[in-house]
């Protein structure tokens, strides 16, 4: 009995310490690492550290997480196919991705959020820092990361996104001409605002492109990935924007 008490709490304390093993991909943002309600104090709820319904810091995304200040860019001027690589500002750039380096670029508590139960939380929930290889973008040096917020050659012609458009050398052929029907998201930059959808011409890709913060039903691996970690099949996430067939 003894044996299995300790055994049990062995396990208990596994779990404590990962408290994300529980959840499958696909099956909601219970229990992922994306799952704050459990480890805050006083306890928040699910979407808090992210939205809020009032006093959002910005109205896209009714988002609640500080933004960070850091201009991201990447060392390299142009990718291969001579498009250049986007810069942008985290506390100003409308795509998604900003919103994502808010925490993984390491330079805001994961818990400093605007408001929560009626009021400015006086100091962060949860006093911590995101480090180590889930840490993205730090002091702004977006080196040796995929291309985000930039231009997807969407319908195999160069298209325009954040200011940045596809390259004279970009391999059009080389791309899967319409991604979201793989169940990737693409998003449209009119000039005035970032939205989902495609626009022939105006779309490009996000951090969301590749992963979905909520682990919603259109995720098939680990890392909240809207497609396979490893493989060679359709779903395998590479092939799913590259047509390297
Ligand atoms: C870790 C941060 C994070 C948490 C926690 C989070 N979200 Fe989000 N949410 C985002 C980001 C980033 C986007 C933009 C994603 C995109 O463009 O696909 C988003 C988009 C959304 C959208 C608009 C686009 C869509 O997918 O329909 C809704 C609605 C939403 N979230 C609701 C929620 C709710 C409800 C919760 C809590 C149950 C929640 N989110 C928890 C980060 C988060
Ligand atoms: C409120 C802060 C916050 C925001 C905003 C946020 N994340 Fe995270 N994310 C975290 C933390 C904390 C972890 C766990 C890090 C660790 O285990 O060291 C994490 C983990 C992850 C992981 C690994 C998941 C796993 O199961 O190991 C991925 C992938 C990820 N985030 C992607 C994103 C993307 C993409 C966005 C934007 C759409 C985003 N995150 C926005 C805080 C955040
Ligand atoms: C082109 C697709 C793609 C894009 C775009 C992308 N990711 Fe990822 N991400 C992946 C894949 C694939 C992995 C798994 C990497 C591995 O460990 O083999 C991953 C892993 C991660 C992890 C887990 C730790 C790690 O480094 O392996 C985090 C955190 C993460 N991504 C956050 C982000 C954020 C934030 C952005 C936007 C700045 C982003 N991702 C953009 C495909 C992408
Ligand atoms: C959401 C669609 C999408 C997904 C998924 C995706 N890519 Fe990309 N990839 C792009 C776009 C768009 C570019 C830049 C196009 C350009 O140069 O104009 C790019 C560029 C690249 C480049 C060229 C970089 C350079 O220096 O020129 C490589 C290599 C690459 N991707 C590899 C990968 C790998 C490996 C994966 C899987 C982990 C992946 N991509 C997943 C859309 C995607």
């Amino acid at each position: 009995m003894k044996k299995l008490c300790a055994k049990f709490a062995g396990l208990a304390a596994l779990f404590l310490l990962m408290p994300y093993a529980w959840a499958a991909p696909g099956d909601g943002i219970s229990g992922t690492a994306h799952d704050f309600s459990g480890i805050s104090s006083p306890q928040t709820g699910a979407c808090t550290f992210c939205h809020t319904p009032h006093q959002a810091q910005a109205q896209a995304l009714l988002w609640n997480h500080t933004l960070s200040t850091n201009n991201f860019s990447w060392l390299e001027t142009t990718t291969t196919g001579g498009t250049p690589y986007s810069t942008f500002a985290g506390d100003t750039y409308k795509g998604p991705t900003a919103k994502c380096l808010s925490c993984h670029d390491g330079s805001v508590a994961i818990g400093d959020i605007g408001w929560w139960n009626g009021g400015a939380p006086g100091a962060p929930l949860l006093n911590s820092f995101i480090t180590g290889g889930f840490q993205i973008g730090e002091g702004g040096d977006m080196t040796g990361n995929h291309p985000v917020a930039m231009p997807f050659p969407y319908g195999s012609a160069a298209n325009t996104y954040n200011s940045v458009t596809n390259g004279a050398s970009a391999l059009l052929s080389g791309w899967q001409p319409t991604p979201e029907a793989n169940g990737i998201k693409l998003y449209t930059d009119d000039g005035t605002s970032v939205f989902a959808g495609v626009t022939p011409g105006q779309t490009g890709m996000e951090c969301t492109s590749c992963h979905d913060p909520h682990n919603g039903s259109e995720v098939q691996d680990i890392f909240f990935l809207r497609g396979l970690l490893g493989g060679n099949t359709a779903d395998y996430i590479c092939v799913k924007c590259h047509d390297k067939g």
